[in-house]
């Protein structure tokens, strides 16, 4: 078809997802790419971690063609955020689409499992595809041909492919080693350990991993090409494209734009003009919109025009297309200017991840600054470079400079932000009038640019909004006759610290400019930047940020003032010169900066900075015993390769069944409050409402439990008073997530106070009405000794130290998540990503008032738990059970990241008030702790947490230990057991005392450690009736085994040497003991071996990343294989562990506390063992008869003459080891910078960190490279 000239032509939207054909004349214009491939197809692997760009599980590949010159072009983008509407003609690949189970998986899905880089696998499919986007991109370079098998991807860019993308269970070494392996520069040797090769092998590790065939998938089928070439002409000549029948166009001219927006069609409905749409993942749609209009057919918005001048970039030039144009732009030009682009485009590889940037444009980026209070890092560094904009309002055309355009009131939506311009930068240069004026002819000055941008952020690469960002430009002269340098021109940009937009440091500029740098000229600048960076209130941390813009500017000014260098020790760095400015990044800071202005230029070309280039080497030692083959060797972990590949199905992979709704919590924002009601505002959100389920839906014989554990319950929904903030209020069903989840967020909840008294929301309000939880007496810890006499006998005393500690959210990647379908005969069915589904089962059979043979809750695996998905994953279960029984209808939910944050809890905040006594060698003669701990409104199960707590402290001998701890009742969110509940405070307790005496005493901590270890008597007293025996305790020959050892006292010497000499950035190393008590709980486990020789295993622990289905795999194959003398290797693939179904499996009890792999793999062998003993007759005779009988066979006869091949046990530890104790040391060595450095900014490194068993052989090593 071919348009008119002018026509709005009329398409349905085509496009390709792993080679399929899709061809969609409706479309809701809202629905983003992600929800489409996750409820419209069969592709589950993208998965959604936080839908707002954040975390990189839902990456694609995404391929567009070009038809002129026949070019595809692939790129990642995060699918959350790339709305279904703008992926017109272009071809989506998913991890499914590089392989799979049946057709053969991709090397990458193989070499993720095989360097064990898969816990959960929550993240693992978003991995595989930023890796595959950086592959694909690296193969089309024009870099030399790799080795056979690898790719030309460097180790550097392969750690870099995954910079946007988190992991919360795997670590990121396994992840990293697996991504390197496909560098044509990484030595294999040095990745670390893998199911390939055994550490120590060297012989062609390359022919071990899985093969690397470059172009073996095809990103963009040839139909498609087809597709887009005959549409050439009709494209051009139409003036706009419309998609989803007048839901989404495409104009293809700034006029065509305007007669849209100015058309009666647009008048009274919500548009949204987009680009990436990545806004969206910064300020979140609460909304719907009628209409989008896509601006990246503009060509006004694409341009790139370059000349001596400068640069001008199309507003709707990708962040990821800018830095390739910057860079190109380097290539050509002299060094200052080369300098002040190529800082840019560096800083704008910190800004969001790769898989943002490749969508996300300059023009969204300026305008959310502008008008959203966006904390920009690009506003702040386009700024300092004296950037322009060119606008379009209406009619009119606008050039302003960037300054202008952001102290504008926020532009409407019809403003258009058209193009942005840089000027090149050198010190006689056109482009900046203020500079060439600054110029002296005077012989007797030499003149230098200076940029620098810089940022502090919680992670130096990827996804995290800057505390502050910089940028200066700084024209500076060194004075031949003085000796001074003098600032000729300074442009100092600050934003994102609580700032309505980036500023320009307009007071600090005038102060400096024409002034030599010295000391005080620095101090007053520093006094006038503190007056000028204030960040607005509620900013948090305004001080650090403040400190922070100071930090900047010393940094980027101080190597210019000669009397704040002085040089000192033996360390001299050349600022200016290149040879020294890797070094200075570590160095310069000592106050030891030597100028040399005569090589300022060098200055700015080579960067003083480091780049967050950081690779990251490590070394792994483990050691394997073959005593119980399979058991301990490192096999691949069960499902890994189809957690990689998208196959893996977690609770929200699960086909909706017919008629399904879905449901979204309305949560209180109060914490004590009467709610008089909820009404819902009118919007086009709200239309797509079906109802609300609340208390009063709860069926008559059920009651209002949410969660419970025994030391409680607490309610699903309140009935008329809301106890904190974050409490479901009521659960919204929908048709869809996405409209659930918009409802409940317009939901207007009307509260009251009256006759309240003030909510308590802390420990210490808590202490003052008494508000405590009760611990009953049998967790209640032992004191030892008496605290009094212990005092009486110390040489010093503390009295009255405090401590206080945060709480910390969960963070699994996989929100908690249900999905509950009601059967036959009252049953109601419920898949449920929870670590205790038997609770699960209770507490729904208890709300719906139904038998426990009722409700059947199923869990195969969970996308990352740490605790958060035991209590707090049973009301989303339960809410979700009652609205499915009450509709009839099968109801899902699951919780978008901010939901689940605020309802989640997460781990107990505390505070700590102790006194100790001590001798003047260090011991503890006695200690009394008192602890506050804040466990929310309901008990969940904090009243074990002063057992935990103190069970940890107890680590060392404190000679008398009273305590008097309190669960606090508070009105915040329920706090439940998180990732060592209660050992990690208890443990860092200790060791801030441990340190607190070392530092009165002023000794090396570690002998104060040394000195406080437990004899086997003392721990006798701590750790009554679970001491084991004198030979088990280990802990002090651990403890020596490392700190005394030769490397240790090296590494302390190293260090010291280093802290000496420098003075901003210090390292420190420490070696903690720890003592883990453990409690064996009693878990069942059920063996079942099928006709064909397959065994299918049922166990009560829920495979969470932790690898407890690939333990019981082994311990499996070990126990069977007890049959023949070469043991069960041979079984290990015949195992298939299925997942916790509470009506098959009862009594599964819960997953968490370090134990429950080891108590399902006894519960396994033992039921195993029945198995054997069943087997071990049959087996004698046939070999009788036959010779040697092996597995299969031996079944098949077992079967025919009715051997029972199913046996289930019940394990229950016997008295003696249900409690035993663990000990472990750990060293740890980390740099630490002062806070001037912009180190600060978030790279915080861990360079060494060792168990006992290894240090020595690690030190040995790394001394040797
Ligand atoms: C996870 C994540 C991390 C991020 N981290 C950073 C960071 O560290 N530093 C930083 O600076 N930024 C960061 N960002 C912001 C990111 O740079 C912007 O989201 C992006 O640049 C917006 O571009 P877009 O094309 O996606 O805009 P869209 O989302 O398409 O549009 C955003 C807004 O701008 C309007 N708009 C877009 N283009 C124009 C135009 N030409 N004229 C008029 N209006 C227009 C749209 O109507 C919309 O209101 C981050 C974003 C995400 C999602
Ligand atoms: S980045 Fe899309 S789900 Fe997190
Ligand atoms: S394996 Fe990465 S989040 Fe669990």
């Amino acid at each position: 078809m071919v348009a008119e000239k002018g026509e709005v032509v009329e398409r349905s939207l085509v496009f390709a997802a792993n080679g399929e054909r899709f061809e969609l004349s409706r479309v809701d214009p809202n629905t983003t790419l992600l929800e489409f491939l996750r409820t419209q197809t069969r592709l589950k692997g993208a998965k959604l971690g936080c839908g707002e760009g954040g975390c990189g599980a839902c990456v694609v590949l995404l391929s567009t063609y070009d038809p002129v010159h026949d070019r595809v072009e692939e790129f990642a983008v995060s699918s959350c955020l790339t709305l279904l509407c703008s992926i017109n003609f272009c071809s989506v690949t998913t991890t499914e689409g590089l392989g799979n189970s049946n057709d053969g998986f991709h090397s990458i899905h193989q070499r993720f499992s095989g360097f064990h880089a898969s816990q959960c696998g929550f993240c693992t499919p978003g991995m595989c595809m930023s890796l595959f986007s950086a592959l694909v991109h690296a193969d089309k370079s024009n870099k030399p041909e790799p080795p056979d098998g690898f790719s030309k991807l460097t180790a550097s860019e392969a750690e870099k492919a995954i910079a946007g993308n988190l992991c919360r269970c795997t670590g990121y070494r396994p992840i990293l080693d697996a991504c390197k392996s496909f560098a044509a520069d990484v030595d294999l040797e040095d990745l670390g350990l893998n199911s390939f090769w055994k550490k120590g092998e060297k012989d062609a590790l390359v022919a071990r991993l899985p093969y690397h065939s470059r172009n073996a998938v095809c990103t963009f089928p040839e139909y498609l090409k087809s597709e887009v070439k005959s549409l050439l002409d009709a494209l051009n000549n139409s003036d706009c494209t419309s998609l989803a029948e007048g839901c989404w166009y495409c104009p293809y001219s700034v006029d065509g734009l305007y007669k849209l927006l100015n058309s009666d069609m647009f008048s009274a409905c919500r548009v949204k003009m987009v680009v990436g749409n990545t806004g969206s993942g910064v300020y979140k749609e609460l909304e719907l919109y009628d209409k989008y209009i896509d601006l990246r057919g503009i060509p006004e918005l694409s341009v790139i025009r370059r000349n001596n001048k400068g640069i001008e970039i199309g507003a709707a030039i990708t962040i990821s297309r800018a830095i390739e144009v910057l860079k190109e732009d380097c290539e050509h030009m002299f060094s200052s200017q080369n300098s002040v682009f190529a800082k840019i485009s560096d800083h704008m590889n910190k800004v969001a991840s790769q898989f943002v940037r490749n969508t996300a444009s300059l023009g969204g980026n300026l305008i959310m600054a502008q008008r959203s209070q966006l904390p920009s890092d690009i506003a702040t560094i386009l700024l300092a470079a004296g950037s322009t904009v060119y606008i379009q309002m209406a009619s009119e055309r606008l050039v302003l400079t960037l300054e202008e355009f952001l102290e504008r009131p926020p532009c409407d939506y019809k403003t258009l932000l058209l193009s942005i311009y840089i000027p090149c930068w050198s010190y006689t240069s056109n482009a900046s009038s203020e500079i060439k004026e600054s110029v002296d002819s005077n012989a007797t000055k030499e003149s230098h640019l200076l940029f620098e941008t810089f940022r502090a952020a919680p992670r130096p690469l990827g996804n995290a909004v800057a505390y502050l960002n910089s940028a200066f430009l700084a024209q500076i002269s060194f004075d031949k006759i003085s000796g001074d340098l003098v600032i000729d021109n300074l442009q100092l940009a600050f934003g994102a610290y609580g700032s309505q937009h980036a500023i320009r440091a307009r007071k600090v500029e005038n102060f400096l400019v024409g002034k030599p740098v010295t000391a005080s000229v620095l101090l007053e600048a520093i006094r006038l930047l503190r007056e000028t960076i204030i960040p607005k209130e509620g900013t948090p941390h305004p001080p650090y940020r403040s400190s922070l813009a100071v930090s900047f500017l010393f940094d980027f000014l101080h190597p210019l003032a000669k009397d704040l260098a002085e040089p000192k020790k033996n360390i001299h760095v050349d600022v200016f010169n290149t040879a020294a400015s890797a070094e200075y990044a570590t160095d310069s800071l000592n106050g030891a900066v030597h100028v040399s202005p005569d090589k300022a230029s060098t200055y700015a070309s080579n960067g003083q900075f480091d780049n967050c280039d950081t690779l990251l080497l490590s070394k792994q030692m483990m050691k394997f015993s073959k005593d119980y083959n399979p058991v301990g060797e490192p096999t691949k972990k069960v499902g890994a390769e189809i957690q990689a590949s998208g196959e893996a199905v977690y609770v929200d992979d699960i086909p909706s069944p017919k008629d399904c709704l879905y449901g979204a919590f309305i949560y209180s924002t109060r914490p004590l409050a009467h709610i008089k009601g909820i009404n819902f505002k009118s919007s086009l959100a709200t239309k797509k409402l079906i109802t609300v389920i609340s208390f009063q839906d709860i069926p008559k014989g059920g009651q209002n439990i949410g969660s419970m554990s025994m030391f409680g319950t607490e309610p699903l929904f309140p009935s008329s008073l809301t106890e904190y903030a974050g409490q479901p209020l009521g659960l919204v069903i929908a048709e869809t997530q996405r409209f659930a989840n918009m409802c409940a967020k317009q939901a207007d909840v009307s509260y009251s106070t009256e006759n309240l008294e003030a909510p308590i929301l802390s420990v210490e309000e808590a202490v003052k009405k008494s508000s405590f939880f009760e611990v009953p007496p049998v967790v209640y810890p032992k004191q030892v000794g008496d605290f009094s006499q212990g005092m009486a006998e110390a040489d010093h005393k503390i009295l009255s130290a405090e401590i206080k500690l945060g709480s910390q959210y969960y963070f699994y990647m996989e929100t908690q998540t249900a999905l509950a379908v009601p059967d036959e005969d009252n049953c109601i069915m419920v898949y449920s990503s929870t670590q205790c589904p038997q609770t699960a089962q209770e507490v729904i059979a208890k709300s719906l008032g139904i038998p426990f043979h009722n409700v059947r809750v199923i869990t195969r695996r969970v996308g990352g738990g740490f605790g958060g998905k035991a209590l707090r994953a049973i009301p989303v279960a339960t809410a979700c059970a009652l609205a499915a029984y009450k509709l009839r209808r099968p109801v899902r939910m699951y919780l978008d990241r901010k939901t689940d944050i605020i309802m989640a809890g997460g781990r107990h905040p505390m505070k700590i008030n102790y006194s100790v006594g001590f001798k003047s060698d260090g011991r503890v003669t006695a200690l009394h702790i008192d602890l506050l701990i804040n466990a929310g409104i309901s008990e969940d199960v904090s009243p074990i947490m002063p057992q935990n707590i103190i069970e940890a402290l107890k680590k060392y001998n404190w000679g008398a230990l009273s305590f008097d701890v309190k669960v606090c009742k508070t009105n915040i969110s329920t706090k439940s057991a998180m990732r060592s509940p209660g050992e990690v405070q208890g443990s860092f307790i200790a060791e801030a005392i441990i340190e607190h005496v070392a530092s009165v005493l002023s000794v090396d901590a570690n002998s104060i450690r040394r000195k406080n270890l437990h004899n086997f008597e003392s721990l006798k007293l701590f750790y009554e009736g679970c001491e084991g025996e004198i030979s088990e305790y280990t802990l002090p020959s651990i403890f020596d085994k490392l700190a005394l050892s030769a490397s240790y006292h090296h590494h302390v010497e190293m260090i010291q040497e280093f802290n000496n000499c420098n003075k901003w950035r210090k390292r420190g190393i420490s070696c903690v003991p720890i003592i883990y008590k453990v409690m064996l709980r009693p878990t069942p486990g059920k063996v079942s071996v099928l006709n064909d020789g397959s065994i299918i295993v049922e166990v009560g622990g829920i495979e969470l990343g932790q690898g407890l289905w690939t333990k019981v795999k082994q311990m499996v194959a070990f126990a069977l294989g007890q049959l023949w003398d070469d043991g069960g290797r041979c079984l290990l693939e015949r195992v298939r562990i299925i997942q916790a179904d509470t009506l098959s499996l009862i009594q599964g009890g819960w997953t968490a506390g370090s134990t429950t792999s080891e108590s399902s793999c006894e519960a396994v062998r033992l039921s195993c063992n029945v198995l054997v003993e069943r087997l071990k007759p049959l087996k004698k005779r046939l070999e009788e008869q036959m010779g040697f009988i092996s597995w299969e066979p031996l079944i098949s006869q077992a079967n025919l003459e009715a051997v029972n091949l199913s046996a289930s046990t019940y394990f229950v530890p016997d008295y003696a080891s249900t409690n035993y104790l663990n000990f472990g040391v750990a060293v740890s060595e980390v740099p630490a910078t002062m806070p001037v450095v912009k180190e600060l900014c978030g790279l915080h490194n861990v360079d060494r960190v060792c168990d006992a068993d290894k240090f020595d052989q690690i030190y040995a090593m790394q001394n040797s490279m």
